[in-house]
This record gives structure tokens, C-alpha cells and sequence, in this order.
């Protein structure tokens, strides 16, 4: 290796943001959601495991448990969960203190908080949420609270000594759910302990496109003689492609699966829920990181659910992003925890919350935050929009998991914003009930059937097709729908021609062309080109 010799990060290295060794997703970042999730999720599911490993082994294995508290180690390594258990338990004790504090909040309210003034229980908050919590009625008299987040993120209670960055070589699809599978390390992982907003995640990932001398790499990632071997494994001195940006006169986008959508306009580029696949051999064509231009100014977030917001890929194109616009949280609520705050202390810099119906212009791009009701299991939650885009003549809205409960709320929006070319539309209508994701912020006993009635579910074909000819589309694309394979250790869903989401969807297609809409259910990668006149899609493929 001669001195002058420089190196890029192989396009197929994996980072896996950790938390205490488990998938850092957006509620393993605020204090009081993470100390929720490590309690009643995480010792729960190491428990289970030491208890039975070999439960666990046959449940990974069954389609019908999915996404199931199954830990996806073959069964193996149970001496490995056990120490993560008791180190979790030893590092983390303040934050099952926090946690055991919200469940004695939420009963000391049921028990005391009648409709009288809630002044004298201020004395009953647990010791160490007093001064981080304020009390409220309902004008009902049901009680609750907010948490002062942003001063919860100044205390013990938010340690990012706990984060780390797990680096691996990816050569396909299957990885291990992440809500149930902490990350063990391994001989063929480099288990960086570094925080997220910690500079060099963006120098490491800037270089798969500008490579460094070998000195200066392990310099700047601090690699330790014994880790030399595999770092240098991760690493080549083949340039990736250059990318070649959009500089047609009209507006094109780019499907990354899932809810991930580029778009190109007159030198403005703007990426939605970004959710990338790595660069590797497979039989499903997709577009990866390499697919990106090198600046990105605006980066879009519709709503807090992990297939949405996913760390791992926002920590790597961190170094590109201009702006990051996420909707406003309702402020405090537990269930409910501030975007801009999650991402803020990632180290995110230019994070701007908007409200329902704020606009951003910038130019002729004109972006505006829409309503989104539904999807998140009647809890009451705030931060999650729709977003429509309009340059020039051209009018896209993004609607992600919205579900349409209330089509009058489409009238009303189509009577201030009009009509709108391109739809895109989640279809995921069998959601997963409340529980399965909000499971550890609640604080009694939920009713199973109560639990199977509220569901983070997309919208049907009745109510997909109401939004169609609400805004009286041209073209009405499906996505959000889980169905690419390198999404499964996001998403854990399997579907069949027979599944309701691929149903309804398949007939709200079928409608759609019925009336001359161009309609299709997006899946692995497609590219649109919108010329400014006057045909709708002039190219397409995928
Ligand atoms: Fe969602
Ligand atoms: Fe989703």
C-alpha cells in the first residue's frame, strides 16, 4: 500500500445505529419513551429469551408471529443476552427508575386527579419527574401530562454515551427484526462507540464518495490495532459513479421503495422518508445511496414511525442535507415525542418543524403541511403531515399511511389547494393494533379486543378512491406498502395476492384506469419524468 494511496467506504458497509445494543428507532431516542421501551419491551424480551431460547427460535420462524418479541438468534447466545441484561439494568437504572416514575404518574392521576384542582398533586409527582412535567385536565376533566422535553434532553435521563455505530458488510436482504433483536457483536462487525452527532458518522459516510489515505481513516474513526484488519475490509480504491443530476426543464422523480421519493427540479432537489437500500448484488433493481445527488436541500419527514424515520439512513446523508422539515409534535404529550428535538440531538442541524396548512416557498417550490388523520390508533398525536409539492404547474401530494376516517377533511382541503396531478397513497390497511408499537407507553391493562380495534392501518379502497377523485388526479400511485425485501427488518410483512392491502389496492388501480387515471402500485424502483407540457408522464421504467 503506497503512502499516497486513498480509500472510499465500500458501498456495501452497513451502519447500524445502537442504543444499549438494541436498533436505535425514533422512541429509543427521548428520555421518557426510551426509558418506556427498555422496561416493556427490552428486559421483557431478553427475559423471555434467557427463559426459553428455543421458543424464540421456532417463532422467527413462523410467518404467522412477524414482527412478533422474538429475539432471532437461532436460540444461540443466551450467556451474550444475559450480560446485556444485567449491563442494561446496571448502566441504565436511572431509566428504569424514569419509567417505573411514569406508570406511579399515570395511576397517582387515575386515583387523585377528579375535576378538582390539580395544584395539591404537584406534591405526588414521583420525585424525579417534578419540575419536568405540568398537569392538565381535558375540558372533559380526564387528566394527563406533558413533559418539558426539551430540558428532559438536558438531564441525566438522556445519555448518548449509550449510543454506538455497528459497521458490517451487507450482501443481502435478511437482516433481523429491529424491535426484538439487540445487535450482538461479532467478528465480522466493528462496533464503533461513538454518539450519533458526533462528527465523524458524517466524515465516515462522506467517504463512500471522497476517499482519505489509510492513516487519515484510522485516525479519524479511532480504529484500535485489532480492529486494523476488518476496517480495511470495509474499504476500496474503486470511485463509485459520479451522479448525474436531473437538468431537464421539467420535474423528475425517483421511487427508492417504500415511502422513499426523490424529486428534481431546476436544480432543487428534495428527498422524502428516506429509507435506502445499500449497493449490493440482488434481483430486485432498486435505487441506493449511490442514487443520491451530492447535496440534498430538502429532506421531509411525514410521520414518527420507524418505517419513516429511520436513523440509519438520515445518520448517513446527514453531511448532505440542507434543511430537514418534520411536523410539529403537540408538545409533550408522551406518545407524541418532538421530531425536531429526536433529530436535534442526532446532531441534525437545520431542522424546521411546520404546522397543518404552513407553507415553505422557495422559488417557484411551493411545500405545504396537510392534515393526516388516522394510522396511529386513535392516540392523540400531532406530528405527522402530508406533504404537497407544487413547482411550477406541477402539483404532487405525498400522503403517506394517511388514512381517510373523515373525507369531509378532503373536500375542505380540496376547496383552499385544488386539484393535484400526482397521488401518492399508502394502502396498508390491515395495521398493526395499538399495542404492537405504543404497547410500552401505556400504562394499564388494554383490552385485547379493545387492542385489535385500534390499528395503525392505511386507508382502504373506498377511502383511497375518495381522495382520487377528490383532487381529481391524473395519476394515482400506491407506496408506503412494506413490500420491498430490504425493507422486512423494518416492516416484518409478508404479503399474498390475497392479503386486504394488495386487494384494495389492486382495485383502486383498476378504478383508477377504468376512468383513464394512470394508476400502479410502486414496488423496487421507477423514475418519472414531468415535462412542463403537456403530457402527464412522457417516460417511464421500472
Ligand atoms: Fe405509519
Ligand atoms: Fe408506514
Amino acid at each position: 500500500m503506497s503512502k499516497d494511496q486513498v480509500f472510499y467506504l465500500r458501498q456495501n458497509v452497513q451502519l447500524e445505529p445502537l442504543i444499549d445494543h438494541w436498533y436505535a428507532w425514533p422512541h429509543l431516542i427521548p428520555p421518557a419513551t426510551a426509558a418506556r421501551n427498555i422496561t416493556e419491551r427490552h428486559l421483557k424480551i431478553m427475559d423471555s429469551y434467557i427463559n426459553g431460547p428455543q421458543i424464540h427460535a421456532a417463532a422467527v420462524k413462523n410467518p404467522k408471529l412477524l414482527g412478533g418479541p422474538f429475539i432471532d438468534l437461532g436460540g444461540k447466545r443466551v450467556d451474550e443476552i444475559r450480560a446485556l441484561r444485567e449491563k442494561i439494568k446496571r448502566d441504565r437504572a436511572h431509566l428504569l427508575e424514569l419509567s417505573a416514575a411514569i406508570q406511579s404518574l399515570d395511576v397517582m392521576l387515575r386515583e387523585n386527579a377528579k375535576g378538582f384542582s390539580l395544584q395539591p398533586l404537584y406534591q405526588k409527582v414521583p420525585g424525579i419527574l417534578r419540575g419536568y412535567v405540568e398537569l392538565a385536565y381535558d375540558l372533559n376533566n380526564h387528566p394527563s401530562f406533558r413533559i418539558v422535553e426539551p430540558l428532559l434532553y438536558r438531564s441525566k435521563y438522556y445519555d448518548r454515551s449509550q449510543q454506538s455505530l455497528m459497521l458490517s458488510s451487507i450482501t443481502n436482504d435478511d437482516r433481523p427484526f429491529m424491535l426484538s433483536t439487540p445487535r450482538l457483536e461479532s467478528g465480522d462487525s466493528l462496533h464503533l462507540r461513538v454518539s450519533f452527532d458526533d462528527s465523524v458518522v458524517d466524515e465516515l459516510f462522506r467517504l463512500k464518495t471522497e476517499p482519505k489515505s489509510w492513516e487519515e481513516i484510522r485516525e479519524m474513526a479511532q480504529v484500535i490495532p485489532e480492529q486494523e484488519e476488518l476496517m480495511r475490509s470495509f474499504l476500496t480504491t474503486e470511485a463509485p459513479p459520479r451522479y448525474e443530476p436531473y437538468t431537464g426543464s421539467g420535474v423528475r422523480w425517483r421511487y427508492f421503495g417504500h415511502a422513499c421519493i426523490l424529486i428534481e427540479s431546476q436544480g432543487a432537489s428534495m428527498l422524502f422518508d428516506p429509507v435506502l437500500s445499500y449497493t449490493y448484488d440482488s434481483s430486485i433493481s432498486r435505487y441506493t445511496y449511490l442514487d443520491l445527488p451530492e447535496s440534498i436541500d430538502y429532506v421531509l419527514i411525514t410521520h414518527d414511525h420507524q418505517d419513516h424515520v429511520l436513523m440509519e439512513t438520515l445518520l448517513q446523508i446527514r453531511h448532505k442535507v440542507k434543511n430537514i422539515i418534520v411536523p410539529r409534535s403537540g408538545g409533550g404529550q408522551l406518545q407524541d415525542p418532538s421530531l425536531k428535538l429526536i433529530l436535534e440531538n442526532c446532531g441534525f442541524k437545520n431542522v424546521t418543524e411546520i404546522n397543518e396548512m404552513e407553507e415553505i416557498h422557495a422559488g417557484n417550490l411551493h411545500i405545504t403541511g396537510l392534515p393526516f388523520f388516522g394510522e396511529h390508533a386513535d392516540l392523540d398525536i400531532k406530528s405527522k403531515l402530508a406533504w404537497l409539492v407544487k413547482m411550477g404547474e406541477r402539483s404532487l401530494l405525498f400522503a403517506a399511511d394517511s388514512c381517510n376516517i373523515e373525507p369531509r377533511l378532503y373536500e375542505h382541503l380540496h376547496g383552499h389547494i385544488g386539484d393535484v396531478d400526482a397521488l401518492f397513497l399508502g394502502m396498508e390497511c390491515d395495521g398493526a393494533p395499538l399495542t404492537w408499537l405504543y404497547g410500552p407507553l401505556v400504562t394499564q391493562r388494554i383490552e385485547r379486543v379493545m387492542d385489535e380495534s385500534r390499528r395503525l392501518s392505511g386507508s382502504n379502497y373506498e377511502q383511497g378512491m375518495h381522495i382520487v377523485d377528490c383532487f381529481n388526479c391524473k395519476e394515482a400511485y400506491i407506496y408506503a406498502m412494506g413490500q420491498e425485501p430490504w425493507l422486512n427488518y423494518i416492516m416484518s410483512i409478508k404479503y399474498t395476492d390475497q392479503s386486504r392491502p394488495i386487494m384494495e389496492s389492486n382495485r383502486l388501480i383498476q378504478a383508477c384506469q377504468s376512468k383513464g387515471i394512470v394508476a400502479e402500485r410502486l414496488f423496487g424502483e421507477k423514475e418519472i419524468l414531468m415535462e412542463n407540457e403537456p403530457v402527464p408522464a412522457l417516460c417511464t421504467v421500472g
